[in-house]
């Protein structure tokens, strides 16, 4: 496995690499992995060279102390990509964010401004920037996205339809332990907390047995919010939405999911259902 710091010799690596005709599947990631990350990288595409990237973007944090309090864990994701077969690591030690031509008006799609985009002001345009200049510089044939981040995934299908036509986006499953989303931001919280989140999962799978059994999900939400909000956490959103345009589902079923977001001792945990 090759790890890469600099964005040249990546450049060099790249070129060569597709001169051979190798396929590549690109795993972009902040780092501090776990078993969602694993599974994301496990489902590159067999018989292509895999890029993992390891960069926690600045540009997509709205909050400069999440930002320096983000996971760091280099030497250990580095182990975990070489015992998963991963052919090349970028991992940029300086801010590439400085490269990037940042467009300052760009034209994000209606649905960036809904769920976690109504708060977190500017998150989208900075994932945004980084996923299209690292597709921009890596090339890939195939890339990986997990759909516990499901407003991201279908933000990454808008890139990859607009700008790479050719790049095929791979969508992984969410994996939970015990019920629980994994997050590389769970490391700061306590094992009671961590116990407590089960709570968010429980309560989606409930809310789409209501939902099925023909409750109005406007008349149950609140129940939700204040059985969640008893173990201290604060319900940021907990919505009812159309998978593909995230507008209000309105009471339609077919092609929707249920979204949340919750926040406890200053760590944003998010997960979603589809109905
Ligand atoms: P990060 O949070 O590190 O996640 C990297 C990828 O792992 C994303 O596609 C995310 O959806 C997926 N992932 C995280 N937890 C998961 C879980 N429990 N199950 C399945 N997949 C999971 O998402 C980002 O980084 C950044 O925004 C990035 C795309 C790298 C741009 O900076």
């Amino acid at each position: 496995m090759i790890v890469i710091k600099d964005k040249k010799e990546l450049l060099v690596a790249i070129d060569k690499l597709k001169r051979t005709g190798k396929k590549i599947t690109l795993i972009p990631t902040m780092g501090n992995l776990h078993d969602g990350h694993k599974t994301l990288i496990e489902h590159a595409i067999k018989n292509t060279f895999k890029v993992a990237s390891i960069y926690v973007n600045p540009l997509q944090f709205n909050d400069r102390d999440d930002y320096t309090n983000y996971p760091r864990s280099i030497g250990c994701d580095i182990n975990s990509c070489k015992e998963l077969n991963v052919d090349l690591v970028y991992a940029p030690e300086v801010d590439i964010t400085t490269e990037i031509d940042i467009e300052d008006r760009v034209d994000l799609p209606k649905f960036s401004g809904y769920l976690c985009g109504s708060t977190r002001k500017n998150h989208f345009k900075g994932v945004y920037a980084i996923v299209k200049y690292l597709f921009s510089i890596i090339r890939p044939d195939y890339a990986c996205f997990g759909k516990k981040d499901y407003q991201q995934l279908i933000l990454i299908k808008y890139i990859a339809s607009t700008y790479f036509q050719n790049l095929k986006i791979i969508e992984v499953d969410t994996v939970r332990i015990n019920n629980i989303a994994l997050s590389s931001r769970l490391s700061r919280l306590d094992e009671k907390t961590i116990c407590d989140a089960q709570i968010i999962f429980k309560s989606l799978l409930k809310i789409r047995e209501q939902l099925l059994k023909g409750d109005k999900f406007s008349e149950i939400k609140n129940s939700y919010i204040d059985e969640i909000e008893k173990l201290k956490f604060n319900v940021e959103y907990l919505e009812h939405r159309n998978n593909d345009t995230l507008e209000i589902a309105e009471n339609h079923l077919s092609n929707s999911s249920i979204f949340i977001a919750c926040n406890i001792k200053n760590v944003r945990l998010i997960d979603n259902i589809q109905i």
